[in-house]
């Protein structure tokens, strides 16, 4: 059920979008999703998939503190990572951000959007964008903006969906074959390879893939053998083939 303040917030940023001229035919449903799923969000680090990217976020941003924006934030399961004093999380969700902000009471957490992003270019040292990108209708925006944002000798991460589509299909064959429930999303893009995410005045520093996937199951619940392997594999090609996840680490060049 939806509350009334988030209906408002859903009609503010649809306003904010047509003024700013940008089409995303799926924004509603997306937004909808995402208001409803706060919940299995809150839980997600449970997931041993989530957790492997979070522990590889949590490595970095150990290294690169600084002045930190959160983009796509969530219900704020990150911002533990950071002082408050030094982190703004992001997200289109109402019901995220309202959770996030209830969880983290002394950080700060803003409406906006992924690819229209309302701070002042140069303004942060570390961009987060943690499984953001799937959802976003152009990319290219979202990069540009991380870019913008950034502090010179600023870092971004961005974590991305890796080469889903290859075992996509003969997964859900099997889980239907298995009598479950395979749940369409038509608005997520499967995949990204780490070129579309490239920018002229971002470098990449460090590139890595997570979650090896190559024994059939659901992303969430990762079979152990999926586990077993993603200790084994350490050559980056084969990651870069079976891994469901991929990171990049950015840095904006200097002045
Ligand atoms: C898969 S969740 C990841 C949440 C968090 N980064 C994490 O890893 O725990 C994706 C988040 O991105 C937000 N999101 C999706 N599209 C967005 C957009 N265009 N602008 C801002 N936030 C967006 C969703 O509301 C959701 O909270």
């Amino acid at each position: 059920m939806e509350t009334q303040e988030q209906i408002a917030i859903r009609k503010d940023l649809l306003e904010l979008m047509q003024k700013h001229g940008f089409k995303d035919a799926s924004f509603t449903s997306k937004l909808r999703h995402f208001d409803n799923s706060v919940s299995k969000w809150v839980s997600s680090l449970e997931n041993p998939g989530y957790r492997l990217r979070y522990e590889a976020v949590k490595k970095i941003a150990r290294r690169f503190k600084g002045f930190t924006l959160d983009i796509g934030c969530g219900p704020g399961l990150y911002a533990k990572l950071f002082e408050p004093h030094q982190y703004i999380g992001l997200d289109f969700s109402g019901g995220m951000v309202v959770r996030a902000k209830q969880d983290n009471p002394n950080h700060i957490f803003v409406l906006g959007l992924a690819d229209r992003l309302h701070f002042a270019n140069s303004t942060f040292d570390l961009v987060l964008s943690v499984a953001v990108t799937e959802y976003l209708e152009n990319v290219t925006n979202h990069v540009n903006e991380v870019a913008r944002v950034l502090n010179p000798e600023g870092h971004a991460v961005i974590v991305f969906r890796n080469g889903y589509e290859q075992w996509r299909e003969r997964d859900k064959n099997i889980l239907r074959w298995l009598g479950k429930g395979v749940e369409e999303k038509t608005w997520i893009h499967h995949s990204h390879k780490p070129t579309d995410l490239f920018h002229p005045a971002l470098r990449v520093v460090e590139e890595k893939y997570l979650g090896v996937h190559l024994v059939p199951g659901v992303f969430d619940k990762r079979v152990r053998l999926n586990r077993l392997l993603e200790k084994c594999i350490t050559s980056k090609a084969i990651r870069m083939k079976y891994c469901s996840m991929g990171l990049i680490l950015l840095e904006k060049e200097g002045k």
